[in-house]
This record gives C-alpha cells, structure tokens and sequence, in this order.
C-alpha cells in the first residue's frame, strides 16, 4: 500500500544527538544510545525520528556546520551504527528523516577550503564580495548568531556571508552546480533508506539580486532579503522535480516568520506542492518577540491566536507540523507552565498541541517533563550563539540579569541530557559527559517515571494512543472557545463521527470554568485528565481534560 500521506498518521520523536544517549561510554550521545533505545521511542507511541545532524562536523554549531554531507560523524559511530538504527528503526515500521542543512556549509567543509583558494569549479560555490571602494563590509545584513553577516577572508581577500556563525559559510544557490550538488546529497540518503528531510532555514536560500543594504529593519538587517527569496519557490520545485518526486519520503521545511498564507504558497496539496509541512515559529513566541532572549511575560492570547490562526489557515488546503519544544528554544515547561507545577504543567501543555490536527513532534525530555537548566556561572554555556548574546548584548546590565537572560533564552536550557535515571550523570553516560546534566535528574527521569502509573511519560504515551484513536483529531475541524481568556485554551475538535472537547488551564490559580454552550458533560466520557477529582465549574493549576462527547 502506498499512502503518500503516510506523515499525517504518525507522531514524530526528535532526536538531538549529542545529548540523547551515549552508548559507547565516551560521554557523548551517539547512535549505539539510539540503538538501545529504539523500542523506548516506539513505547511512546512515535513511530518517526528526525534525527538533528549527525553528519561529520567541526561542532561550532553542534553539527549545523557540516563537513561532509555523505557520511555519518565517527562520535556518533559512523556510517555502520547509522544503518543499524535506520534498519532497527524500519524493522520496528518506524520512519528516519534527516536534517537537511544547506543554507551553508562549515568552512571546515572541502568546498568551501577551495572556493577560497579560487579552485575550479568551487570558485562560486559561496557568496563571496569584495570589500567596498571605502573598506566597508559588502553590506549592512547581521548574522543571527554573531555579529555582521560578513567575514573576511584573507586567503581569497574577499569577504564571504554567513547568516549564522562565521564558521558557517552560506552557499550560493544560484549556481547550479550547488544545486546539483544538494540533489547528489538527497539522492544518496534517499537511496540509502530514509524517509525524507527537515530541511533547516530552507527559506534563506535565495538571497535577493543584488544584496542591497536594508534600510527597513531595526534589527536582524537583512532578513526580508534572504527569508523568501526571489527563487526559493524555483529551487524547491527543482529538488522536488528532480529528485523528491521519485521517493516515497517527506520534506519538512523551517521557516522563521512564515504565516499561514505564505505557506500555502509551498505546501498546498492542490496546488503542486514543492513541499509536505512547515515548522512555523509563531506558537514559539508568546512569552518573546522574535527572539527567545528578547523575554516578554507569557501571553496565552497570543499562542491561542498563533494556533487558531494556523489551525484554520490550513485546513482543508494543506497540513500542519505540530511542536511545543525542539533543540532551540528553552524548555516549555520552564517557558509557558511552570517549575513548581512541573509534572502538572507538562501533562497541560502535552494535551495543548497533541489533539490539534498536524503531525505532532516531540523533542527529547519532553516527554518526562525536563525543565530548564539554571546555572550560577555564565562560562558553563557551549552554544555558540548564547556565547555571544552574553559577551555582547545587555552587557549594562547587572550579572544577575545577564545570566537570567541566558537562562530563559538559550538553546542550551534544552540541551542538556536525556535523564534516564538517578545514577551518575542521570544514566545518560558512564564518562564525564560533554555537557552539563540538570541537578534535577534524581526527581525527573525516565526509571523512575516508567514506575509510576500517573508519571509525565505515561501520560505522553495515554495522550499518543489516544490521539491515533481518535478519528477527528486527524480528519476534524477544530475550533476555539474562550477565545478572549488569558487562562484558558478550549477547543473542539469534530468530524462526521466524533467530537471531542479540550480543555487546558494555564494558570496556576483555580479558575472558574464554564462549559461553552453546545456540551452536555452528561453526555460525555472524561478520556484524559491530570488530576483525579474533576469539577464541572472550575479547573486545578494547569488541569487539562479531553472530553469524547457521546
Ligand atoms: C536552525 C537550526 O535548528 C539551528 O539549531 C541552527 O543553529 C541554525 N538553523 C543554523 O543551521
């Protein structure tokens, strides 16, 4: 049977290896780790794994500097370990999505060592510019990571762009050699098994004509030239024409500041899509304005409106990407529950997005409840871009204030290990781990919460089986209540057959509740809950209900 939506039945785990599992006892995730605990991730009820890069890499950007796109990273134990998940992973019906990571290259990458050294054909490979008459930079475009978005070299004394970190050199697409060489990356993954790609910032690969300086943005100069170029659509359609369309796989794309309109203009399945899904970073930025650092209070209205928007958008044209958490943006709990109501607040927040229509995603942790990272010294961060938010943003500011934007904005606060137990170095490695692992692993970890019947875990997999259950979750149509509380998250979701009714308090008072005219609880079968006793007229801290009305 061969069903090209296969995507929309599934529940994908994310795994970020570095910090996943390590399974040869040299303190570093890896891919025997993965191996170990494949029939963990199937016990979750995924049934799909995006894997972040595992491709041989300098780690300035923990694997998005790649070096080698046609091999698997010795750390991680090589090309053979990787082929025994991917098969460990089919045996199980499980599907394996890579990262697909070709804005740019590391600079450690051979491509890049002869483009600067003008070496036929790389020469153009990179966007490469002379300085200005004046000696300033090509233009006034920032870097997301560091800085300017230019770096000079003194080899080929030229400047070249990189919209990330320095070591991160973005190729130029517009020659189409590159091109053909991403086409020959597809390829060889495709062929070798797996079952498609998120594509990371796939949206920045056309940069527009000309690179002219941006005027217009206060901050992030730049960004509306590189984010939906000129040619992104052309490039896309060129990879699906030439290589997607001859696989049975899936393609994911990130897309910063996509809306729903946007969007379709890639994804609509009516309309010759170049593309399956996009991650929108919308429902990442009710508690911060475009950045995780730039840390605003919390805003329900704000995420209710980010879900309902996306939630209508698509419907009936083209399907959503579902996620709370990724290797990104700090730990949900830690950013839109609470710490104090952690394992309340988890459960919240998982029943928030697992019943919306899109293929959910979960990030590693998640589905134990892990929390941010909070540490006293500002020199135990290894994330290039937090490295540089604190050397050089808000440095006026007190130390205190400095660290605590670091806590509730790096990528960090979500990298530290899987906690697998209460043993050393919470199970995740028997060797010094490479990074720090949160003091909180005696409470939360996996051992303990496969004990408990009512743990963070089992609630994961309850709330996965159900959802697959649950014909309207997947063909409903979903719609809002309460649309004005700042508390509360209420939706429906109904096809031909059933209606369920969803009710998650973000709040950690009690608040009142009224059940939005059109339900009658008498008629309805309570099917997941996080706490015991449940009253019709008011919710608990952070109380979710799923309700099958009958
Ligand atoms: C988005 C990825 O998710 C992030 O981790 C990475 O640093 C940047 N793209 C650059 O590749």
């Amino acid at each position: 049977m061969n069903n090209k939506y296969w995507y929309k039945d599934m529940v994908f785990y994310q795994i970020w290896p570095r910090s996943f599992k390590d399974g040869n006892g040299d303190g570093m995730g890896d891919l025997y780790g993965v191996y170990e605990k494949l029939d963990y991730i199937q016990s979750l009820g995924c049934d799909g794994i995006w894997f972040s890069p595992l491709y041989p890499s300098p780690g300035v950007d923990c694997g998005y500097d790649i070096s080698d796109y046609l091999d698997i990273a010795e750390e991680f134990g090589g090309m053979e370990a990787f082929e025994k998940v991917l098969d460990g992973a089919h045996k199980r019906g499980m599907k394996v999505i890579m990262d697909l990571v070709v804005n740019h290259t590391s600079t450690e990458h051979e491509w890049f060592k002869k483009s600067r050294q003008r070496i036929e054909p790389y020469t153009d490979y990179y966007i490469w510019r002379p300085a200005k008459p004046n000696g300033k930079l090509p233009n006034n475009w920032d870097s997301l990571f560091e800085g300017k978005a230019w770096q000079w070299d003194d080899v080929r004394k030229e400047y070249y762009m990189h919209l990330f970190a320095i070591e991160q050199a973005d190729l130029n697409m517009d020659n189409p050699l590159v091109r053909e060489e991403v086409k020959k990356v597809l390829k060889f993954w495709l062929d070798k098994g797996v079952d498609g790609f998120r594509e990371d910032v796939i949206t920045f690969i056309s940069k527009k004509e000309g690179l002219p300086d941006d005027y217009i943005m206060p901050a992030s100069k730049g960004f509306n030239y590189f984010n939906h170029g000129p040619h992104l659509h052309e490039y896309l359609e060129e990879f699906k024409r030439d290589v997607f369309s001859k696989y049975d796989c899936m393609t994911l794309a990130e897309a910063p500041m996509v809306t729903p309109k946007k969007a379709l203009q890639y994804i609509d399945e009516s309309n010759e899509p170049v593309l399956d899904m996009m991650i929108q970073f919308a429902s990442q930025e009710a508690d911060c304005f475009f950045s995780d650092y730039s840390h605003l209070p919390f805003s329900l209205r704000k995420l209710k409106r980010a879900y309902t928007l996306w939630q209508t958008g698509l419907e009936g044209k083209a399907w959503n990407m579902l996620y709370i958490e990724n290797h990104d943006h700090p730990r949900i709990v830690s950013r839109y529950g609470s710490d104090a109501y952690r394992a309340e607040s988890a459960k919240m927040l998982a029943v928030s997005y697992l019943f919306l229509k899109g293929t959910p995603f979960v990030y590693q942790g998640q589905e134990i409840g892990m929390t941010n990272w909070y540490p006293k010294d500002p020199s135990l961060y290894e994330d290039v871009q937090t490295i540089w938010q604190y050397e050089h943003v808000a440095t006026n500011k007190s130390d205190e204030k400095r660290l605590q934007r670091l806590w509730f904005g790096s990528r960090d606060s979500a990298r530290t290990p899987v906690q697998w137990s209460d043993e050393k170095h919470a199970g995740f490695t028997t060797a010094e781990p490479w990074f720090h692992v949160n003091e909180n692993y005696k409470e939360v970890n996996v051992a303990r919460q496969e004990k408990e019947e009512d743990s963070v875990l089992n609630f994961y997999r309850k709330a996965i089986q159900l959802r697959k259950q649950l014909s309207c979750v997947r063909d409903g149509i979903y719609q809002e209540y309460n649309k004005y509380s700042s508390k509360l998250f209420t939706y429906s979701m109904t096809d031909d057959k059933q209606r369920i009714l969803v009710v998650c308090s973000f709040s950690d008072k009690n608040e009142n509740w009224k059940v939005p005219s059109g339900f009658d609880l008498s008629q309805a079968e309570l099917i997941l809950n996080n706490y015991k006793d449940t009253d019709t007229t008011q919710l608990k801290p952070y109380e979710t209900r799923v309700y099958l009305m009958k």
